[in-house]
Order: C-alpha cells, then structure tokens, then sequence
C-alpha cells in the first residue's frame, strides 16, 4: 500500500474501532506525527489513567509502556504494533528476582521505575517514571528505599533525598548508560555556548557536567521555555522531533550527544505495523487479573504521590 492510502485506511480504521494512538517521543517521526498524543512515559499513562472515551489503545512504544496502559485502562483494548519491542533495562529484573530480594529488607518500600514489567510492578510498593520520581520519593513516608532497576536514576534520586538510605538494583539503559564524560567533555568543546541537557538514565558523572536534568518531556520543556540557543541534547535521538517542532524552533540549534543514542526498539514500529495493528487486532496486552489489580495499586500510588 501506498503511504497515502496507509494513512488513510489507519484515519478509517481508528475511526471505526473507536481506539487512539499514542507515541513515546523516542518513536521515528512520522509515527509522532500520525499519534494523536505523543509524551513521556508520565504523560501517557496519566492520560491512560484520565480518558476513558476509547475503546482501543494503539501504544506505539515499547511493551512495558502498553502493559502500563493495560493496567491503568484494563477493559480497554491495548494493542502494539511491535511485539518484540522490549526495553532491555527493564528485562533486567524479574518478579522472582525481586521478591528474593525483598525478603533481605523487610523494613524498605519498593521503589519501581516504570520501565519495568508488568509483574515486577505487581511486586512493588510504587511506581516512578523520570518526571515524577524525586517528588514521589521525597514523599514517600519511609527511610529505606529499594530502587529498581535503573542504578543510575536510583542515584540520581538518592541525591536529592538525603536522608533516606536507597538500596540500588543494578540495572541500566544500554542506551543511556553509554553515555561518557569524555563525549560531553568533545561536544561541549565543540559548542561552547551549548546547554547541555541530559537523561537521568545517563550515569552520574555525565549527569553532573548537565545545565538541565529532566525527563524526555521535562527536556522539551526547558528548551521550549528558552526564546532560542544552542543544545547539546544528551536523550534518545527520538526527541529531535519535538524540540524542532517548537515555535521558536528557527532561533535553536541542537546537537545530539552521541550518534549512539538510538533505542532500536523504539525505532522498529512502521505505518504498516500501526495499520496491521488497528486492522488486526494485533498484538494485544493480556495480563493475569492479579497482576493487573496488584501492578494498578502501586502505578495509582504514583499518581497520588505525584499530585501530592
Ligand atoms: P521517559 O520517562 O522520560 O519518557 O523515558 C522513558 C525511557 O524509556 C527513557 O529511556
Ligand atoms: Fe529501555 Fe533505554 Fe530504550 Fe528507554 S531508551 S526504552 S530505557 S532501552
């Protein structure tokens, strides 16, 4: 089928199945641009949380952003147009993993990034994503804190909260976690005047030498909250998009830390497989009932601690 006719035949078939797309800001740009909501990992599952007038969610993203989905809106349909779309950092802990470990600490609340499977979420206390997770650690009523699984969030977190004693998983974003001082050290000698804004995935060290921390939207935010300048932009490639599609976007120049910063599993989805996906019903997010009410209670303790 012709890209036209691709476009077309998606606008009917969401039309007909009542269903909406939504796109993480890591997806190519013309998925952005075909969603009806494009965010952050917060800001999609909040309006997961928030709108209950579809049928059918297309989650372009990677599989723990359409389980969340799942959990916030379980009698909806929530599709992926890419099954084999994962995110390594979060196959780095497993439910049995995480319970054997929690049994060494009785005393601790499990803190659960939201890049994590539905059934380690079932297993934790509360969910965080990057834009939320200093404000709902700080407002967690407890001194021992598990994190998992992202070691370099978790540190990043445990900065800010200094009087809570953080027990850190030790996974990582292959992606982010690449990220070195010596690259940031080169890009800023190139560009001078650059602001250097960066992932709290990243490792601490490279998180140090940032003008401005923050999630994928937080990123987008703070550069769209400056009249212009130069940005050396230290995220997945994916937020280029965004950042140019800002009004002021003529006044800004942005240079990606590393060419190395591209999540291929977020980069797999296609017209087609959105097209497959609405036509076919493909592949949907089935989740055990308790799995769905117990990861539901935590990923809701976000929310209440976030708004807090
Ligand atoms: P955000 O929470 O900023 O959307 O990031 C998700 C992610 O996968 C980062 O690698
Ligand atoms: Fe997972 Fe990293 Fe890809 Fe984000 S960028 S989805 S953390 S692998």
């Amino acid at each position: 089928m012709e890209r036209k006719e691709l476009l077309c035949e998606i606008k009917r078939l969401k039309k007909e199945k009542n269903a909406i797309i939504l796109a993480h800001t890591y997806q190519p740009a013309e998925i952005q641009e075909l969603a009806d909501k494009t965010g952050d990992s917060y800001a999609l599952s909040k309006f997961c949380a928030d709108n209950s007038e579809y049928d059918t969610i297309v989650f372009c993203g990677v599989h723990f952003m359409a389980e969340s989905a799942k959990i916030l809106s379980p009698e909806k349909k929530v599709l992926i147009p890419e099954k084999d779309a994962g995110c390594p950092m979060a196959d780095m802990v497993t439910a049995e993993q995480l319970r054997e470990f929690k049994k060494q600490y009785p005393g601790a609340v499990v803190v659960t990034y939201i890049n994590s499977s539905a059934a380690v979420k079932a297993e934790s206390d509360v969910i965080v994503t990057s834009s939320n997770a200093v404000k709902v650690v700080k407002n967690i009523d407890a001194k021992e804190i598990i994190f998992v699984p992202d070691k370099n969030l978790g540190s990043y977190v445990a900065k800010q909260c200094p009087d809570k004693k953080f027990i850190l998983w030790q996974g990582y974003c292959p992606v982010h976690n690449k990220m070195t001082v010596e690259a940031v050290k080169a890009a800023k000698e190139a560009h001078p005047e650059a602001k250097f804004m960066v992932h709290p995935e990243c490792p601490g060290e490279v998180v140090a030498m940032a003008d401005f921390v923050g999630s994928t939207k937080a990123i987008i935010d703070y550069a769209a909250s400056l009249e212009g300048g130069e940005f050396i932009v230290g995220t997945e490639k994916g937020v280029l998009h965004p950042l140019s599609c800002d009004k002021n976007a003529e006044k800004k120049l942005y240079h990606l830390l590393s060419e190395e910063l591209i999540c291929e599993d977020m980069k797999i989805t296609t017209l087609e497989s959105v097209y497959r996906c609405l036509k076919d019903e493909t592949h949907e997010m089935i989740l055990e009932k308790d799995v769905i009410e117990n990861a539901a209670k935590a990923l809701n303790e976000m929310l209440r601690l976030a708004e807090k």
